[in-house]
């Protein structure tokens, strides 16, 4: 901490670089430029140096698709098809800063794009495949991107997901697009454009099996990946190379300790930041072996999970609070069942894991024998921040505590002026310098970028999430201060669904805030009011559960749609969420004395009166 930027050049020198940086950080505040100068490449990272060694014969890539097919994927077989599929990009015309968009199930494909992409200098944008065509579209539109790639379908308990549809509705939507890649996944009939629609197959009876890596200025764009905020439509987080490069390696290493027998499964979709992160660049920069499964955890039985851990011999199992508290409720049986005894450490990634939850899987899965690391980290912040780090240092755990902010990671616990609070009071977290995981900022937004993460508090990044460290210096992270949803460990901004909710042709106005849900984090819960000519009916909530799954997908469905005649307001317009809140979940108004909008103590009281009555 006394010297960031010789500890984070000694990480450095760890990758394999085509041009040393001309120095270490370039801190324009609140913009980082990190290992300026330097060249490198992270498909060279994370397959080209695995081939020069023994590694070109171990395993990369254990696949499982969820009907059962497996494939099993070397070094030396991904750096062959990631050398193709970048051939194909660049015959299509696709070069250094292009932007390519990826909608695909969890299929070995994705990975090899995404590496295909980084090899030749293209951004990519992963698009989560649950997404439907409206938020499909309108990812693809901010990025611009000219190139989709999608698969006939991918397979969700049981059922095809008809990606390459959900795509031609999109594409109608989306003019930058000029051809789209689809990999044939499930054999279901698609309709092909001429001129437009390709299949991968077919671009890969030709393709040459060898492309020079791109080398990449340290702070060009690796890729931008879009998260919710409070308001506004999704931010397309851009992440640099060198700097994101370098805080993944060296995390990982700390936080999972990874080995060359290690067999690593982070259950993540790709889709998310965990899945960029935490399985494809850290775990294959390190030439680690990974599980990827593409379907539902719990098909065709509940013990699907508990099959691949036992069948592929998985060491490091990586996973959700919400899966944890799901598997909790159906009970031990199916753990018992079957042999975990290879699994040596356990990980819990976004949002806060309960200590109950924590000890069952202590228990249950991990045998009272594996330690949990709890990471806690963002989509901004590129790699994890706060986790215990048994790769340096055995700490003893508490359950629900993510422990200790990992080396170089300058976080604190602040108060609304931004000064440290006492151990064991509630606070926001920050983080007090730049690191190199760091976004590089918002996709064609900077203002955006200094407003949501730098203007809150003066020179600290603002990570929206309130925290407490405790007497022995321990972080336990509460969850988001602001009104972000963390559905299934989901980020969802209410301001998307609220657009959502909105376009369906019966709703004047609406409101959308979480509620506590014991299983998933928060439930989504949508308060409405109706146009003129419109009367409240459970076929109308229907109808409205149905259209928002419908616009952005099946994680934004509704759990609870309520239809009002006002919302609470303060008097320049802002919907007061807290007071929806404590009314969606029956609980008191509470403490107003620390009231942070600008309404009164006494108009919050009144308009909960009002909205309790209406209900
Ligand atoms: O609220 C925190 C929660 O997830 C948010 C970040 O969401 P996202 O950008 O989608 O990335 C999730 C995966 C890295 C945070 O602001 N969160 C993430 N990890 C934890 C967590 N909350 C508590 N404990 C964690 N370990």
């Amino acid at each position: 901490m006394e010297e960031p930027e010789e500890f984070w050049a000694e990480q450095a020198r760890q990758l394999d670089w085509f041009k040393t940086w001309d120095s270490v950080l370039q801190w324009e505040s609140p913009f980082a430029r990190w290992f300026p100068g330097g060249q490198l490449n992270a498909s060279y990272l994370c397959v080209d140096r695995h081939v020069k060694t023994w590694r070109r014969s171990k395993v990369a890539i254990y696949w499982e698709g969820e009907p059962g097919d497996t494939r099993v994927l070397s070094y030396a077989t991904l750096y062959r098809e990631v050398n193709r599929f970048a051939d194909i990009l660049k015959k299509i015309g696709i070069g250094k800063g292009d932007r390519v968009a990826l909608y695909l199930p969890m299929i070995p494909e994705l990975p090899i794009f995404m590496l295909a992409c980084a090899r030749i200098g293209a951004v990519h944008t992963v698009i989560f495949s649950g997404f439907s065509a409206q938020a499909l579209a309108d990812r693809v539109n901010d990025t611009q991107a000219k190139l989709l790639i999608t698969a006939d379908a991918g397979f969700r308990r049981g059922k095809p997901l008809p990606l390459k549809e959900i795509c031609d509705q999109a594409v109608g939507l989306t003019p930058s697009v000029d051809k789209v890649i689809v990999v044939k996944r499930a054999g279901i009939p698609v309709t092909m454009k001429e001129g437009k629609d390709l299949w991968l197959h077919d671009l890969l009876d030709t393709a040459a099996s060898s492309v020079k890596p791109e080398p990449m200025e340290s702070c060009e764009p690796l890729y931008i990946l879009y998260t919710s905020g409070t308001t506004g439509k999704p931010k397309g987080i851009v992440h640099g190379t060198g700097g994101y490069l370098v805080f993944n390696y060296s995390a990982y290493k700390w936080v999972f300790d990874i080995r060359e027998e290690s067999v690593y499964w982070c259950t993540a979709d790709v889709g998310w930041v965990t899945g960029h992160s935490s399985i494809v660049y850290a775990p294959l920069a390190h030439g680690a072996a990974i599980v990827l499964y593409e379907g539902a955890p719990d098909y065709p039985t509940l013990d699907r999970w508990w099959d691949i851990i036992e069948k592929y011999g998985v060491t490091i199992f990586y996973t959700s609070p919400t899966a944890i508290r799901m598997f909790m409720r159906y009970g031990e049986e199916g753990p018992e069942r079957h042999d975990l005894s290879s699994l040596e450490l356990l990980g819990s990634v976004g949002e806060p894991i309960n200590p109950e939850a924590w000890l069952w899987y202590y228990q249950n899965i991990g045998g009272e024998r594996c330690p949990i690391v709890d990471t806690w980290w963002q989509t901004e912040t590129g790699g994890i921040m706060i986790s215990p780090a048994p790769g340096i240092e055995c700490v003893p755990l508490k359950p629900g505590s993510a422990t200790f902010p990992l080396p170089g990671v300058d976080a604190a616990v602040v108060d609304e002026q931004g000064k440290p609070v006492a151990d064991e009071q509630r606070g926001h977290l920050v983080i007090r310098k730049p690191w190199p995981g760091m976004l590089l900022g918002i996709h064609g937004d900077p203002h955006r970028y200094e407003r949501s993460y730098w203007s809150k508090f003066r020179g600290m990044f603002y990570t929206g999430d309130y925290a407490i460290r405790d007497k022995d210096g321990y972080y336990w992270i509460l969850g988001r201060a602001d009104e972000v949803l963390k559905v299934a460990g989901h980020r969802m901004g209410p301001a998307e669904l609220e657009d959502a909710a909105i376009s369906h042709p019966a709703l004047a106005e609406a409101a959308v805030v979480g509620k506590a849900d014991p299983i998933k984090g928060d439930n989504i819960v949508v308060f409405a009011i109706l146009k003129q000519g419109f009367t409240p009916s459970p076929e109308l909530r229907m109808e409205l559960a149905e259209h928002m799954r419908r616009v952005v997908g099946p994680i934004a469905t509704p759990d609870e749609v309520y239809f009002v005649a006002s919302l609470p307001k303060t008097r320049s317009g802002k919907i007061m969420r807290r007071v929806l809140k404590a009314v969606a979940s029956d609980e008191d108004i509470g403490d107003l004395t620390t009231l942070e909008d600008e309404a009164s103590v006494e108009e919050v009281r009144k308009s909960y009166e009002e909205l309790k009555r209406q209900l």
